[in-house]
C-alpha cells in the first residue's frame, strides 16, 4: 500500500513538472522613456570564449580560463567537453579549469553539439589533437544560409578528408598526418580562420592563411594557443603564420572583454539619451562604433579600460553604417544600432555586408511603430517618429538586444519574449541594464500567472 502510495505521487510529480516545463514562459518586461545614467562592467567576450573552451582538446595539460562570461552557450560547449570526458569545473563565476587528458573520443554527435553554432571549433580542436573529428552541424543563431565551407576547405589543405553524414554530420579525417600548406580563404570568415588555426596548431611543417579574418578574438585565440607553446604569428592581420608543434602545456589564461556587449550598452545609453561609463573594456577594439557615435555627436571620452558616452546634450545627428569584417562595423552590434537610430530624427541608412538575411528582427521594431524599410542588404531608418510599446519576440541573440533598446526608448511597457536568444550571449542582463536605471525585469508566465523572477 504504502510503495503504491509513493509511486503514485511520483508519477504525479513527474507530469506536474513536465507540465512547467512544458508551458513556462520566460520574458523580459521593459518599461522605458527615461535616460540611463552609472557604469557598466563588461563580462568576457562569448565569442572568444566559445572557441578557447575547445581549444583546451588540444592541450595536453590542465588549463584555467579567466574572464569567463556566465553565459547559456558557455554552460552548453563546457557540458559538451564533460561529455566527452573532460573535466570541467567552475572555480568562481568568471573562471573555469578543464582538464581534457581524460577524452578518448573524437566524436561529437549529441544534442547539445547540434544547439549551438561554436560547436563547429570541436571539428578544428578534435582533428589538430586526434587528426580525426565526427561533429554533429551546429545550430545556433539563424540569419540566412550560414555555410561552413571554408572550414573544411582548410581541413581539405592540410590533408584531411571531409564527408557530410546523413545530412547532418561532418566527418574529417587525416590518416597520414596533417601537414601545413597555403590557405587562401575565399571569404572572409570568422570561424573559418579560428578552425584552422586550431587544426594547424598541431600540425607538421607551416600553415599560411591568407585573407585571414582580424576580429579581437581571432588575436585572443592566437593568443590562447601561443601560451600554450603555439607557435601563430600575424593574428590581427590577414596572413595568419602557423608553425605546428607536438605538444602544448596547461596555462592559466583570462579572455578579452566583449566589444559587442560594450557596443550593446553605448547603443542604449544613446538611445535614451543618457550617460554611461562602460569599464572592463579595451576602446581600441570599439573605434569603429565610438567613430559612428562621434559623428552623430555623441560625446565619447575614453580611458585606459573604459569609455563614456555623454548622449545628454540632445541634439544629434542621423547617420549610415555598413557592416564589415573587423576592423568595420560589426555586424554584431547592427540590430542594436538600428534600434538606437529609431530615436534619431532623420533617414539612417545601414548596409548589412556580412549576412544575407541579418533584418527579421525589423517586423519586430516595426510592430512598435518604428518606419523601417528592408531593401535587399540596406534597412532605411525613418528615425524620430513616435513609438509605442508592443508584444515582441527576440529572433536572434542581437536581435533580442535590440528590442531590450527599443524598449527603453518607448515611453510605456514593453513584453520581450525568446529571451534564451539574448541570455546565450549576455551575462546578467537584467542585473546591468537595472545597475544604470533601466526598469527590467524578467518573469514567467505559467498560464495566467505572472511571476518576477530573481533580479
Ligand atoms: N561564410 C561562407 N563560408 C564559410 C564561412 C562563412 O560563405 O565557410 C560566410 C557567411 O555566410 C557570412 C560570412 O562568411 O556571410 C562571415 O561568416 P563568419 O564565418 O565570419 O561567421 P561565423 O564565424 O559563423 C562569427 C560569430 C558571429 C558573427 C560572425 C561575423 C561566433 C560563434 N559567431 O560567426 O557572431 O556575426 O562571426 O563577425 O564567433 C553573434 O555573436 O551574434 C554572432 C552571430
Amino acid at each position: 500500500m504504502f510503495f503504491r502510495f509513493i509511486y503514485t505521487y511520483i508519477i504525479i510529480e513527474n507530469v506536474r513538472q513536465y507540465c512547467i516545463g512544458v508551458y513556462l514562459v520566460e520574458k523580459f518586461v521593459v518599461t522605458g522613456g527615461k535616460p540611463l545614467f552609472g557604469n557598466v562592467n563588461i563580462s568576457g567576450a562569448k565569442n572568444a570564449a566559445v572557441a578557447i573552451i575547445p581549444a583546451v582538446i588540444l592541450c595536453d595539460e590542465p588549463c584555467q580560463i579567466e574572464n569567463i562570461p556566465n553565459i547559456s552557450d558557455v554552460t552548453l560547449i563546457s557540458k559538451i567537453l564533460q561529455q566527452m570526458g573532460a573535466t570541467v569545473r567552475r572555480i568562481n563565476k568568471s573562471s573555469l579549469y578543464i582538464d581534457p587528458t581524460q577524452i578518448k573520443t573524437c566524436s561529437a554527435v549529441t544534442d547539445l553539439v547540434r544547439g549551438m553554432r561554436a560547436s563547429y571549433y570541436l571539428l578544428g580542436a578534435l582533428l589538430g589533437k586526434c587528426g580525426k573529428a565526427k561533429v554533429a552541424l551546429p545550430g545556433g543563431c539563424n540569419f540566412g544560409v550560414r555555410p561552413i565551407d571554408q572550414h573544411l576547405k582548410g581541413f581539405e589543405a592540410l590533408g584531411a578528408e571531409t564527408r557530410l553524414v546523413d545530412g547532418a554530420i561532418i566527418e574529417a579525417e587525416c590518416t597520414k598526418g596533417l601537414v601545413g600548406t597555403h590557405i587562401y580563404l575565399d571569404v572572409v570568415s570568422v570561424g573559418a580562420t579560428m578552425n584552422i588555426m586550431l587544426a594547424a596548431s598541431r600540425a607538421s611543417g607551416q600553415t599560411i592563411i591568407e585573407n585571414a579574418a582580424r576580429e579581437p578574438h581571432i588575436v585572443d585565440l592566437a593568443n590562447f594557443l601561443n601560451s600554450m607553446g603555439a607557435d601563430i604569428r600575424g593574428a590581427g592581420t590577414d596572413v595568419i603564420k602557423i608553425r605546428g608543434v607536438s605538444y602544448l602545456h596547461g596555462v592559466s589564461y583570462s579572455i578579452i572583454p566583449d566589444q559587442i556587449e560594450a557596443g550593446t550598452y553605448m547603443c542604449a545609453a544613446v538611445a535614451t539619451r543618457g550617460c554611461v561609463t562602460i569599464n572592463n573594456i579595451t576602446p581600441k577594439h570599439l573605434e569603429s562604433i565610438t567613430a559612428k557615435f562621434r559623428e552623430m555627436g555623441v560625446n565619447i571620452t575614453e580611458y585606459d579600460e573604459a569609455i563614456k558616452v555623454d548622449a545628454t546634450s540632445g541634439n544629434l545627428k542621423r547617420c549610415n553604417i555598413k557592416t564589415m569584417p573587423h576592423p568595420g562595423f560589426p555586424t554584431d552590434c547592427q540590430p542594436q544600432f538600428t534600434a538606437m537610430l529609431m530615436s534619431v530624427p532623420g533617414t539612417s541608412i545601414v548596409n548589412e555586408n556580412v549576412w544575407d538575411n541579418r533584418y527579421q528582427y525589423i517586423s519586430e521594431l516595426v510592430r512598435m511603430g518604428a518606419h523601417i524599410s528592408v531593401e535587399g542588404r540596406l534597412a532605411i531608418i525613418e528615425g524620430g517618429t513616435p513609438l509605442t510599446a508592443a508584444p515582441v519576440k527576440a529572433t536572434d541573440l542581437r536581435a533580442g538586444a535590440a528590442m531590450i533598446i527599443a524598449a527603453l526608448e518607448i515611453n510605456g511597457t514593453t513584453e520581450i519574449s525568446s529571451i534564451q536568444y539574448i541570455e546565450r550571449g549576455y551575462e546578467d542582463v537584467v542585473e546591468k541594464f537595472r545597475g544604470i536605471g533601466a526598469d527590467i525585469k524578467k518573469v514567467y508566465f505559467t498560464g495566467d500567472n505572472e511571476q518576477e523572477l530573481g533580479a
